[in-house]
Parts: C-alpha cells; structure tokens; sequence
C-alpha cells in the first residue's frame, strides 16, 4: 500500500505533533501493557519508545513501505524489542488469541472498514486481552462540526490525508466489535486549534466472550 506523499508528510509532521503533546498522549496509551503486543498500522514507530519494559516483544504490522522502513529504524532504537512487519489492519500476522494486547494509534480513521478491522483485532486478542486506542474521531452530534467533518469526508479528505476520515464513530465501533470499554478519556487536540480531526479519545477495552 504506497502513499508516499502523505507517508513523507506524516514522517515530517509526527515528531512535531509529539513535541506538542502527542508523546504523553502516547505514553498513556501505553502505560500498563504487559506480555506479547500488535501494533497496528504502526507508521513510523511513533509509540515504540514508549512501550514498557513488561511488554515482552511488540509485533508492529505496517503496510507502507516509507513508513515501515522509517518504523525499522525506531524499532532499532526502543527499548522494547520490537518487530516490524508488512501487512494489514484485516489479516494479523498472528494466530487466534495469541496476543494480550493489540494497540491502534491514529489508524482507525483510515482503515477502508472498522467492523473487519476490530473483528481481526479481537481474533488475535486472548480472552481478557485489551484494546488500547488513540484516535481520533467523530465530534459530537449537532455540533457544526460534525457537518464538516462528514463533508470533507465525502469529497477531499480521505485523499489528501493517506485515507483518513474524520467523521468515525470509534468509541461505539468498538463496543460493537465485542469489547468492553473499560477507560476512556475525550478530548480535544491540540486544545488551543480546532481542526477537522481534534476530537480524540483515548483509552483501554477488553475483549469480551
Ligand atoms: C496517521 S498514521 C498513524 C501512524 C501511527 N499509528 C501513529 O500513531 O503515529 C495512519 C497509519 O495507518 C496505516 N494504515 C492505513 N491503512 C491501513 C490498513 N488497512 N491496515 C493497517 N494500517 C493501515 C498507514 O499506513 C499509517 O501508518
């Protein structure tokens, strides 16, 4: 899957965005996870220098080519042992119920359908394994917000921005694919400049069943 302008957009703009508050965002996200990880869609490595030293290694599946090999050399660096793959959101390259949790970071919005990607999600998870979210998503219904959000989704969007839509409803995608949510903080990024992707949440659920 080659994006490559945005893949070099995204390389640039990333750090940045950790700079101003992203990073913590990241680490809370994190915080906590133990035992065998997959990371989703993993980019450029973003989060690798924040996973705990109870993780005991993080599978990182990422299907663009820049940002993989961008991702390789932040695995290089982490101080988890991390591996990264190619591949996609609806095929993990794990068996069933392998894995004790499955982290999704800004991914969601761009995966073609949450439902497969979820439902692949919980296949890998163990019973009682997490999902750890960063996105960002829908804003509330009846703000004006949202209108725009599902306008520049319908027409220039997904385009320009790798894929990404604005106007997802992540949270109850979420609990429809089997899990508990178990944390989940709401808010806006970054606070002081609204743009049509600043609503986040971020937060923890646990496959059910
Ligand atoms: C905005 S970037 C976020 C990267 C990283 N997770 C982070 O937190 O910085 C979106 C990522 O999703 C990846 N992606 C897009 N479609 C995907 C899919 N179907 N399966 C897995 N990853 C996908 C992109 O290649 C890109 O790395």
């Amino acid at each position: 899957m080659k994006r490559p302008i945005f893949a070099r957009m995204y390389a640039r703009v990333r750090p940045t965005l950790d700079q101003h508050g992203a990073a913590e965002h990241r680490r809370r996200l994190l915080a906590g996870a133990v035992g065998e990880v997959i990371e989703v869609g993993a980019g450029d490595g973003g989060n690798f220098a924040h996973y705990p030293a109870e993780v005991s290694q993080v599978l990182a599946v990422e299907p663009e080519p820049f940002l993989r090999a961008h991702a390789e050399q932040a695995a290089a660096k982490a101080p988890a042992r991390v591996k990264v793959v190619e591949g996609t959101a609806d095929q993990l390259p794990a068996p069933d119920a392998s894995v004790d949790v499955v982290v999704v970071s800004l991914v969601l919005c761009s995966v073609p359908d949450q439902r497969i990607a979820l439902a692949e999600a919980r296949r890998v998870l163990r019973p009682g394994g997490e999902l750890r979210f960063y996105e960002h998503v829908a804003a509330e219904p009846g703000r004006r917000l949202a209108t725009v959000q599902r306008a520049l989704d319908a027409t220039i969007w997904p385009f320009f921005v790798g894929g990404c839509h604005t106007h997802r409803d992540t949270a109850t995608a979420i609990s429809s694919a089997g899990f508990t949510i178990e944390e989940l903080d709401a808010f806006e990024f970054p606070p002081d400049q609204k743009s049509p992707a600043s609503p986040h949440i971020l937060g923890r659920a646990v496959r059910t069943g």
